[in-house]
């Protein structure tokens, strides 16, 4: 079947969108600390960025005629991305290091998407992973600056 590999991928990643938006937005109400006046509304922009690309590859994939995952149980049958029960004991800085170590997850499903639609030659998905991974990278190199660190970006 034409682009089988490219349309697991990206079911794959409907998954893991739906469940980092649903960890993202557990640090956005559970995080306390000086930066929370900063920190909370980023997590906001953070998820309108990645209910963008999940919506953006749901229709990538209904577009190539596949069945986007859209159960809160199917989400977590799918995802590899783990959760927890919320607790305020959290440091800020372990939610941010959780939100970087969920963007690091997602960025590695971006390049092998990328690597599955370049081999499989669909270029349209190529492109939207492509420009996907770049702000997911970004933001990577963002949040590691935020706590002294490099981005240690792997070049894969
Ligand atoms: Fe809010």
């Amino acid at each position: 079947m034409k682009y089988e590999k490219t349309k697991e991928i990206l079911n794959q990643l409907v998954a893991d969108l739906s469940q980092a938006v649903v960890v993202i937005h557990q640090a956005h109400w559970y995080m306390r600390g000086t930066s929370f006046m900063r920190l909370h509304p980023l997590m906001d922009d953070y998820m309108d960025q990645l209910n963008g690309d999940l919506d953006e590859i749901s229709e990538r994939l209904i577009t190539l005629d596949g069945a986007p995952y859209s159960t809160m149980e199917e989400f977590i049958e799918h995802t590899g991305i783990k959760s927890e029960k919320g607790s305020y004991a959290k440091d800020i800085n372990d939610h941010l290091a959780h939100v970087v170590e969920i963007f690091r997850y997602i960025a590695d499903k971006y390049q092998e998407g990328i690597e599955a639609s370049a081999e499989e030659g669909d270029d349209v998905t190529n492109d939207i992973l492509i420009g996907a991974k770049t702000i997911v990278e970004k933001n990577i190199w963002m949040l590691q600056a935020t706590q002294g660190k490099a981005p240690n970006i792997d070049p894969a």
